[in-house]
C-alpha cells in the first residue's frame, strides 16, 4: 500500500510519535470513517493503542485462548501482538499499512510484516512463512477483511494451507441487521441488498484519504454455514455488548463413518479358477472368490453345489488357478455358466489343458500359477455345499513368471481381485513396500504417528 494511500497507518504513526491525542476538537486530525450505509464515524486513536485491561471482554477472551505459533491478522498498532509477545506467545503480526507496521516495530513487536493477507501463501508473501499457524487472530471485526461473502471459499481455502492441523482461528464480527430494526422492531432488509452485511468504508487522516474498501460484517449463523460448505467448524466463544461476538473457526476433522448392512465385502478378494475332473475325465472350471487360506499348507473354499461339487464328490482333487488380466473374460464366465448344462463350457473358455503331475486334475497353461490340491474336508455339509478345506500338494508356477531370485514374481502375473462391492474385476499394482519390515520405521516414534503412515 502507498503511504499517501494510508490513512490509517498515518494517524497510527503520528499518534505513536506524539504518544497523545493530535487533536479531538479539528475534524482533521481525526480518523474518519464514511460509508454509503452510515453516518460519518471515527475510529479514537486510543482504542488502536488499547492495553489488555482496556480491551472488550471478547478480544480479553481471544488473547486469553491464543496458543501456539500464532499469526496476528490486520494487527495495527499492534496491541493485541504486544500481550500475546509478553506472554511468551511466537507471534507474526502482519498488516497491509506500512506505516502501522513501522509503528508495530517501534513499539516492540519483534516479527512484523506489511502483508496482505489473502497473499499468503502465494508467491508474493514478503516473509517466509515459518510452517503453518496454531493460531490466526483477526480481531476488531477483524473477518471484515474477507469483504463479501463470495471471498469466502477463497478465505477457507488458504486456512487449508496456513493453518496447522488442530489449529484455530479466532475472529470477531458482528450481526449488523440491528441496522434495518424499524420502530415496530422488525428488520427489513432491502430488496436490492445483496447480503446486509457486505458494506463498504472509506477512511481520511488530514489530508490523507484512503481508498474505498469492502469489509464484511457476517452473523455467526452465516458464518457457520458458510464456513461447513468448505469444511469448517464455528463456534461461538463469547458474545459481545452489541450484537458482536469471538468466533472459534476450526478444521472439521471427524470422518463421517457411513453403515452398511452385513454383507461379504471382505477386500480384497481373490479369483480362484477351480479345475476338476468329472468320473469321465472331462475338464470343469468354476470362479471362486470366497477362498483363502486356511493353515499353512492348507486352503479354503465356500462351495456351493455345482458341477465342480459333483465332481469332487467323484474325485477329491483339484487345481487352484489364479485369475488373471488376460485370462479375465474367460474366467468370468466360466463363473456364471456351468458345466451340469452346458457340454461345451471348456472349449467355449478356449484355455489349454494339460493333466497336473501330482494331482488328478487339470491345469490350465494360460494361468501363470496354480495350485494342486487334495480335499481334506468338508465342513458344514448340505445339498447347497460347504466349506472345503484342501491340502496344498504342489505349486506349478510358468516359468516366464518368475524373479531373479527364481520364485514367483507376483508383480509380472497381473493378477486380478473380485471387487464384491461392484462387482468388477480389480488388475493388482506395483508393490508398494515390504511386509514384516517397513513397519519397523514406527517403533521408535512417538504414539499418534502410525495411523498417518
Ligand atoms: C466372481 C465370482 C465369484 C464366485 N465365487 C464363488 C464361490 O466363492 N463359491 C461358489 O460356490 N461359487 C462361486 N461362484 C459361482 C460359480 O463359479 C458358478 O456357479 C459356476 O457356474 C459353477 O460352475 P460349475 O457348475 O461348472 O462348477 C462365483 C462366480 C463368480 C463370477
Amino acid at each position: 500500500m502507498n503511504i499517501k494511500m494510508d490513512p490509517m497507518g498515518r494517524a497510527i504513526a503520528d499518534y505513536w510519535k506524539t504518544k497523545t491525542m493530535v487533536s479531538t476538537n479539528r475534524q482533521a486530525d481525526r480518523l474518519r470513517v464514511f460509508s454509503p450505509m452510515f453516518e460519518e464515524d471515527e475510529i479514537p486513536l486510543t482504542t488502536l493503542f488499547r492495553t489488555y485491561e482496556n480491551m472488550p471482554k471478547i478480544e480479553q477472551k481471544a488473547l486469553d485462548m491464543a496458543t501456539g505459533k500464532t499469526l496476528d491478522v490486520g494487527a495495527g498498532a499492534g496491541c493485541h501482538s504486544l500481550v500475546l509477545q509478553e506472554k511468551g506467545i511466537d507471534v507474526t503480526a502482519i498488516d497491509i499499512s506500512p506505516l502501522s507496521v513501522a509503528t508495530m516495530k517501534k513499539r516492540g513487536v519483534k516479527k512484523a510484516f506489511e502483508q496482505d493477507f489473502f497473499a499468503l501463501g502465494s508467491q508474493q508473501h514478503v516473509f517466509a512463512l515459518e510452517g503453518q499457524y496454531d493460531t490466526i487472530l483477526m480481531l476488531m471485526n477483524g473477518i471484515g477483511i474477507v469483504g463479501t461473502l463470495d471471498r469466502l471459499p477463497e478465505f477457507f481455502r488458504l486456512l487449508d494451507k496456513i493453518l496447522a492441523p488442530g489449529g484455530q482461528v479466532l475472529c470477531d464480527s458482528s450481526d449488523i441487521s440491528y441496522v434495518f430494526e424499524t420502530e415496530d422492531g422488525l428488520i427489513e432488509l432491502p430488496d436490492d441488498m445483496a447480503y446486509y452485511g457486505e458494506q463498504s468504508f472509506q477512511m481520511q487522516y488530514k489530508d490523507t484519504i484512503g481508498e474505498p474498501f469492502p469489509w464484511l460484517y457476517i452473523d455467526a449463523d452465516t458464518l457457520r454455514e458458510r464456513a461447513a460448505r468448505s469444511g469448517y467448524a464455528v463456534e461461538v466463544v463469547a458474545e459481545g455488548e452489541h450484537y458482536d461476538y469471538l468466533a472459534r473457526i476450526t478444521k472439521k476433522t471427524e470422518n463421517i463413518m457411513k453403515s452398511f448392512k452385513s454383507t461379504a465385502w471382505i477386500l480384497p478378494q481373490p479369483v480362484l479358477i477351480i479345475g476338476t475332473y468329472d468320473k469321465r475325465g472331462k475338464p470343469n472350471a468354476m470362479n471362486a472368490a470366497w477362498g483363502g487360506q486356511w493353515d499353512m499348507h492348507e486352503i479354503m473354499i465356500s462351495l456351493g453345489s455345482h458341477a465342480t461339487t459333483d465332481n469332487l464328490a467323484e474325485n477329491p482333487e483339484f487345481t487352484v488357478a489364479f485369475a488373471t488380466a488376460d485370462t479375465m473374460i474367460a474366467s468370468d464366465y466360466v463363473g456364471i455358466v456351468s458345466g451340469r448344462n452346458t457340454p461345451d463350457k471348456m472349449e467355449k473358455a478356449g484355455w489349454t489343458v494339460e493333466k497336473a503331475p501330482h494331482v488328478n486334475a487339470p491345469v490350465f497353461k494360460e494361468f501363470p500359477m496354480t495350485l494342486e490340491c487334495r480335499v481334506k474336508q468338508k465342513i458344514d455339509e448340505s445339498e447347497t455345499g460347504y466349506y472345503l478345506v484342501a491340502e496344498i500338494v504342489n505349486i506349478l508356477c510358468d516359468e516366464k513368471y518368475l524373479a531373479e531370485d527364481g520364485k514367483p514374481d507376483v508383480e509380472k502375473m497381473k493378477l486380478i481381485t473380485f471387487d464384491p462391492v461392484h462387482h468388477t474385476y480389480i488388475q493388482l499394482g506395483k508393490a508398494v513396500g515390504n511386509a514384516f519390515a517397513d513397519g519397523k520405521q514406527l517403533m521408535n516414534e512417538p504414539s499418534g504417528e502410525a495411523g498417518r503412515k
